[in-house]
């Protein structure tokens, strides 16, 4: 049975919910599944933009002949080649014999690469930026979105109805189920919008220049957008909401922290760091500061951690020394702040060492040679096995060292 939308009247939601696969590129948790977005227009010619993963293709399928309804499919518009976008293309063509493919040509070059079979050179119908294309009452115009998030993506701008096809950009984990507009959900709430963050920092947030290119592209349209349809997540209406989720893209894209306030993450093998850890979350409550939250990264995927920490300007970091060197998962994180790009963050360390604490130092040098533009404060707390009476005075003392912080920041 066809699950459909309308956007505009003649523009239909033909894609699918995922609620089956765990892990999104097979690494970020997927506990409230996603949506894969497409879309079909019906003008004097057909045109579907973007296609589904290969997992959800049974009901983008019937989508798309419910809403055909028995005429050819025209064009084959890609914005965006990844997989989870793209796995579906030969399916199409299999059952649309008639049907050209639009896209640019690197999208084409990594077409053939995976293997797609779009035989014969009139299938294929070449754009770059600023070319514009007729469909009957609608024109588009195409606009390079290199890195946001793969090097071929594109958007379409549909300049007859305002619709801008956004590719991953404005996406969100999380499926939509029957909701198809961002005033339809609480986006706000943070069901929403910790998924939207998560998704973005996540999956582009190595790419913060580039979604900074294509906030200045849309800038100079943006009186001209009526609905933004990304290929994950709600469809927005070009309202405030729009306007302020455009203003959490810009200060992502920037590496610049949505507030201030603390994380606390440990690392605990045997309970005395994560002691130490309460300890000092105890201390800030005392002091009358509440904007923190704490995590075990043994017990958080890194994924989550990342958001947060896209999210807070300080992070406490509280590592147990292991084999001489970082605990496994805490030296993931930092990684993963690496391998993302996540800059201009405040840290507090805190080591544990029960002969030979190492971790404070290693973790000091990683954040101050391999991630860029990161402050550690001064006050570092050795813990040697458990917190005992100096200790907890030096714990005190670097909660009054990141409050102060906190409020200067
Ligand atoms: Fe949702 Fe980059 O694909």
């Amino acid at each position: 049975m066809q699950i459909t939308r309308k956007v505009t009247d003649d523009l239909y939601w033909v894609g699918a919910n995922e609620h089956r696969l765990h892990l999104f590129e097979n690494i970020h948790p997927l506990p409230t599944g996603v949506s894969y977005n497409a879309y079909l227009l019906l003008d004097e010619k057909t045109v579907l933009f973007d296609t589904v993963d290969w997992s959800s293709a049974r009901q983008f399928l019937e989508n798309i002949e419910y809403v055909l309804n028995g005429r050819p499919l025209d064009y084959l518009l890609i914005n965006h080649l990844e997989p989870d976008h793209a796995a579906s293309i030969d399916e199409i063509l299999v059952r649309h014999p008639e049907t050209q493919v639009i896209s640019n040509e690197k999208a084409f070059m990594l077409m053939h690469q995976f293997g797609f079979h779009i035989d014969g050179e009139n299938k294929q119908i070449e754009v770059k930026e600023g070319d514009t294309f007729s469909f009957g009452k609608h024109t588009v115009t195409f606009v390079a979105a290199p890195m946001v998030h793969w090097p071929e993506a594109m958007v379409t701008l549909d300049v007859t109805n305002g619709v801008l096809f956004s590719a991953d950009a404005f996406g969100t984990f999380n499926s939509i189920d029957g909701h198809l507009f961002a005033d339809e959900v609480d986006f706000w709430s943070p069901y929403w919008l910790d998924e939207a963050r998560r998704y973005l920092v996540n999956i582009v947030g190595k790419y913060g220049p580039h979604i900074q290119a294509l906030l200045a592209k849309a800038g100079t349209v943006l009186d001209k957008i009526k609905f933004v349809c990304p290929l994950h997540g709600p469809v927005w209406r070009a309202d405030e909401n729009l306007l302020k989720f455009i203003g959490l893209y810009d200060k992502w894209s920037r590496y610049e922290p949505e507030e201030n306030g603390i994380l606390i993450i440990y690392a605990s093998m045997y309970g005395n760091t994560e002691a130490a850890a309460m300890n000092l979350a105890s201390k800030l409550s005392e002091r009358g500061f509440n904007n923190y939250k704490v995590y075990d990264v043994s017990k958080t995927h890194v994924s989550y951690l990342i958001s947060e920490t896209f999210r807070y300007s300080h992070v406490a970091l509280m590592s147990v020394t292991y084999n001489l060197g970082i605990f496994p998962p805490m030296h993931d994180y930092l990684y993963d702040m690496k391998a993302l790009n996540l800059q201009k963050r405040t840290f507090a360390v805190v080591e544990n060492g029960s002969w030979a604490p190492k971790a404070g130092d290693l973790i000091e040098e990683y954040l101050t040679q391999e991630l860029k533009e990161m402050t550690v404060l001064s006050g570092r707390v050795t813990v040697n096995s458990s917190v005992n009476e100096s200790s907890d005075r030096e714990l005190a003392e670097l909660a009054e060292t990141l409050i102060d912080s906190v409020n200067e920041a």
